[in-house]
Parts: structure tokens; sequence; C-alpha cells
């Protein structure tokens, strides 16, 4: 026999009716605030909308599936849910108040037997679920949480460096997403830039933040591919405040012409992340005569961030994020042959030394910038499966392929990076899937005091 249930509970928290819709309308969000879910999928792509469907997976070991039926924004959503113990509506009302939003869920149940007489027997069981989801609703809206610290295991996993390698697989994501806050951060009226758009991990950056309303400004190379680029962006994100600038970053005229057209507009940025990449065999030089590792991973994000200093300190409380990899762990910087001319040449080892110098970068700017309110960190995405990795990799592509995040996943510790107002006053630190790692793991990497000045002197100096 069916058994109905009906349960109502109503939280009240002090956000913007528009940013609480934008967070719950988005119902993959659950897996951040209900404390029975233990993850959620969007099953198709696109900003949410009556079609929408989501596929939650459950502590307790059963799927649902939510499909959107009705969707009226900022004020309701509607959803069916489907599942092997109960199928249901669920209502969820949205109401501006004096202090912020009112939302009010309403889910009517309807139980499977043998379920359906469990519920009968303790219908106070169900009440006391859509407290603690309601809880963690109002919990993940009113977002203040402390910042993050290394816990135990990651301290462990990075001193033993082989197992620590396991953290940059999809499993290692999985298993630090259980420590993770939720993050309801809403991004309108915020500028970003993201380098490297096109593809991969700089695409699935500037995807998140346009989804959480920032307005985004593309940095690309192919001004027709990155046409395409934004219109996907904009598609995807559901914000047409997607904008495209063309620079290859490997020339630094295109570096210096773009910096100049950005001061020109004077918009203020508060977000900047420096994702663009690559990985160069054999050693090439650019038109300008410079090797290509050197310029397109450590100059051409000193001369961007630099020149782009005056916009981020305008912006009263920026954030720079600078996409690293855990390569770096392995090469100490050689200030007198930063474009590898020197020696056998290994694009491998050129990335790590110019991804090392970022890093030294990111400490330097830190300290520098602090009193602007412009705070500076690094970040390891993890192995995620881009084209960058299909073509400069395919053998550790071939080998690892089963274990590999996808690009939003490398993604994620930027978008939090740049988001999170609890990652607000962090700076200068190596983050990997929301937890700071040390900046080196090796003694011989360590480079001294007067080595960091010496490379600002030698980047300033070309
Ligand atoms: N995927 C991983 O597992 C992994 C691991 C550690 C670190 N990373 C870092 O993550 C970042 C993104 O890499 P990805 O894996 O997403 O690779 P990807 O898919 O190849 O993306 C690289 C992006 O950089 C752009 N780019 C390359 N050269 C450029 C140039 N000269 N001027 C302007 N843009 C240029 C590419 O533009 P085009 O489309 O025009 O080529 C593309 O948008 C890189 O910094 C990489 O070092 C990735």
């Amino acid at each position: 026999m069916n058994r109905e249930i009906t349960l109502d509970e109503t939280i009240e928290v002090a956000r913007p009716l528009h940013e609480v819709f934008a967070y719950i309308a988005d119902f993959a969000s659950i897996e951040q605030w209900d404390p029975a879910v233990a993850r959620a999928e969007r099953l198709g792509e696109g900003p949410p909308a009556v079609g929408s469907a989501y596929r939650i997976h459950m502590k307790a070991g059963f799927a649902l599936h939510y499909r959107v039926v009705e969707f009226e924004a900022p004020r309701r959503l509607v959803m069916d849910v489907t599942s092997r113990p109960f199928t249901a509506r669920e209502e969820i009302l949205f109401d501006a108040t004096q202090h912020g939003t009112r939302v009010r869920y309403i889910a009517r149940f309807r139980f499977r037997a043998p379920l359906a007489a469990l519920v009968r027997a303790f219908p106070a069981v169900m009440d006391g679920v859509a407290r603690d989801t309601m809880a963690g609703m109002r919990r993940a809206l009113e977002d203040r949480f402390e910042a993050p610290r290394t816990s135990l295991a990651t301290a462990l996993a990075d001193r033993l460096v082989l197992p620590g390698l396991w953290q940059f697989t999809r499993f290692g994501y999985r298993r630090a997403q259980r420590r993770w806050q939720p993050c309801s951060a809403w991004l309108g009226g915020r500028h970003a830039v993201v380098t490297g758009a096109s593809s991969g991990i700089g695409f699935a950056t500037a995807q998140a933040l346009a989804a959480r309303g920032a307005t985004v400004t593309l940095v690309g190379r192919d001004a027709r591919r990155m046409r395409a680029t934004a219109a996907d962006i904009r598609r995807l994100g559901g914000n047409d405040a997607v904008r495209v600038e063309i620079a290859d970053l490997e020339r630094m005229t295109d570096v210096d012409a773009l910096v100049a057209r950005l001061r020109k507009a004077g918009e203020p940025i508060h977000i900047l992340v420096n994702n663009a990449g690559a990985l160069f065999n054999p050693r090439q030089t650019t038109a300008e005569g410079l090797e290509r590792s050197f310029a397109l991973l450590l100059l051409a994000p000193y001369r961007l961030t630099e020149g782009l200093q005056p916009l981020l300190a305008a912006a009263g409380g920026a954030r720079v994020v600078n996409v690293l990899s855990g390569g770096m762990y392995t090469q100490r910087i050689d200030v007198d042959d930063l474009q590898s001319e020197h020696g056998n040449y290994s694009g491998a080892a050129a990335y790590a030394r110019a991804k090392r110098g970022l890093m030294i970068l990111t400490g330097e700017w830190a300290s520098a910038w602090a009193k602007q309110r412009i705070v500076v960190n690094a970040m390891h995405p993890g192995w995620a499966d881009t084209p960058g990795i299909a073509s400069a990799l395919p053998a550790f592509r071939r080998l690892t392929r089963a274990v590999l995040r996808n690009p939003a996943e490398g993604a994620d510790t930027a978008v939090w990076l740049a988001a999170a107002p609890e990652a607000a006053d962090l700076s200068g630190r190596f983050w990997l899937d929301h937890e700071p790692h040390p900046t080196h793991v090796f003694p011989h990497t360590r480079e001294t005091a007067a080595e960091r000045r010496r490379l600002l002197e030698a980047l300033a100096a070309i």
C-alpha cells in the first residue's frame, strides 16, 4: 500500500532573492547542503530551466532522479522526483523579505511498500529529515565558513611523494570533496579575466564564474575560436556578460597591447586567472626570440599581472589565481638560465621551472600587494583530462585516463579561490582541492631570498 506524506519547512536568510534563487535553482548544489546526499550530477547542460534533470545519489545507497517541471525565476521551482523507495513532487518558493529571502520547501512524498509502513510507524523521522535539509540550506546560504587548513592525511600524503600522487586523480578529488564547505557565493558585479579560456581548465573556470554571475573577459589567441567559446559560455552559464580579448600570450607585444586595452577601458578587475599553458618539445623560440615555455608560462603572467595591478587595486578586494602544476615540485628556479639555453632541454623540466617561477611570483605579489587588498594564490588542478593533456602527454593520458578528473573538477579550486568568502584573505599559498599544500616537498628545490629578488629583476629587465 502507498503512503503519502507532506513536508513543509521555511527558512529565512539575509541574502538577496536573486542570489538565493540562482544557488538553489541549480539543483546540483543539493550535494553541498543536504546532509543525506552523497553526490549530485547534472544530466545535460545549460542554465537550469524546465526539463533540467539531476541524478542525486543518497548516502543511504539509492539514487533519486529529479526533473524540473516548472521554473519561474526567481520565485518558484517545481520538480518531480522518482526513485525506488518513493516518488515526490517538490516545490520551492522564494520571497524577498525586508532582510533577505524566505525559502519555503514543500515536498509531497508517495512512499512504496515496505518503506510506506515504516513512514507510517515513525512520521517524526521525515520531519527530522526535512529540518536537517533546510538547516543545511540555511548554512550554505549564510556562507560563513572558516578558511580550511591542511588535514593530517594530506600533510602525510605530501611528504610521501608517490602516495601523494593519488590525490591528483578523480578519486583524490572525491575524497577531498567530503571535507568541503558549501560555496554559494554570487559574483554579480565582479569582473573576471581568464587566460587560456578556449579549452580545458580555463574554459571550465570561465564557465563556472559566468554561471555565478561574474562579467567574464576571456583571453585567447584565435578570434574565430574565441567568438565560439564566448557563445558557448554565454549559453552554458546563462550569462550574456562574456567578452573576448585576443592575445597570443607567447608574444610580449600582444601581452602589452592587451594590458594597454584593459587599462584604457579602466574597468576594475576582481578576479584574474592566469591559466594559459602548454608544454613544448623540443626547445623552440618565439618570433621575439624567447623560449616558448618561459614566454607563455612565466613572462606572460608576470607582465599581465604587473600591468593589470592598478585595475586589481581599483577593485577594492581582488583575487589573482595562478594555475600551476605539481610538476613544479621537481624543479628549482635557475635564474641564470630562465630560458633553458644550457644543458639538455627537456620540455617537462622547462615547464616545471616556469611554474616554479610563477609560484615564487605568487609569494612576492602576495606580500607586496596585501595593502591594496589583492590576494594572490596558486593552485594545482590535479590531473584533468583536457585537450592539453591529450596533445602534450598522450602516453600519460592513455595510462591514467580512467582516473583523470574532468575539466570542471580540475577548475574547481581556482573557482573556489576566486569566489569563496573564506578565501578572501588567503594569500601567497599553493592549493589543491581547497587545501593549502607546501610549495616544496624536496629541500633541493628551495630558492634563496637573493634568487627570488634576482628573478624579479630579470623579469623586469626583459
Ligand atoms: N590538465 C591537467 O592535468 C593539468 C595539470 C597541471 C597543470 N595544468 C595547467 O592547467 C592550465 C590549463 O591547461 P589545460 O590542461 O586546460 O590545457 P589546454 O586544454 O591545452 O588549455 C590550454 C589553454 O591555454 C591556451 N594557450 C596556449 N598557448 C597560448 C598562447 N600562446 N596564447 C594564448 N593562449 C594560449 C590554449 O589556447 P588554444 O586553444 O588557442 O591553444 C588553451 O585555451 C595550464 O597552465 C596547465 O599547465 C593542467
